[in-house]
């Protein structure tokens, strides 16, 4: 991990895969990541960890399930937008499901080796990388 100063237009100019989030830097045990993101991810959970996201630009969408139980045990659900600059956590073991019908930009920050896709999820689409976080200039 380098300890120069990283300019997150840089780093966001230097890849283009979509779901795909790179590791800008680590702040003791926890990835500062950022990803491009278009369209829809997965339905997942963190068991053991929240995650909290920072839109950067563009509008991020993340569906939660956090409401009150229905009669077959599951969660209600929401869509919680959030704009340019909006900050927002998903509490661990919630589900979710981020998208962004017009694209964004996002920083996430979460334990090191923490995986894009949890660890309970629905099948996961093709176009969703499976990753703990890439790094920067060996993607
Ligand atoms: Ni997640």
């Amino acid at each position: 991990m380098t300890h120069e100063p990283i300019v997150l237009s840089a780093a966001l100019a230097s890849f283009d895969a979509l779901w795909s989030p790179r590791v800008v830097t680590r702040v003791n045990d926890y990835d500062v990541r950022v990803a491009k993101v278009a369209g829809e991810h997965v339905w997942h959970s963190h068991t053991h960890t929240d995650e909290f996201f920072l839109v950067l630009d563009g509008e991020l969408h993340i569906a939660v399930r956090d409401g009150a139980p229905g009669p077959d045990g599951g969660r209600a659900e929401r869509v919680v937008v959030l704009p340019r600059g909006a900050v927002f956590v998903v509490p661990a073991g919630i589900e979710h499901r981020p998208s962004a019908p017009a694209g964004a930009s996002i920083l996430m920050f979460e334990p090191a080796g923490t995986s894009s896709v949890g660890d309970r999820h629905d099948p996961v689409p093709d176009h969703v990388d499976v990753t703990t976080g890439h790094s920067l200039t060996h993607p």
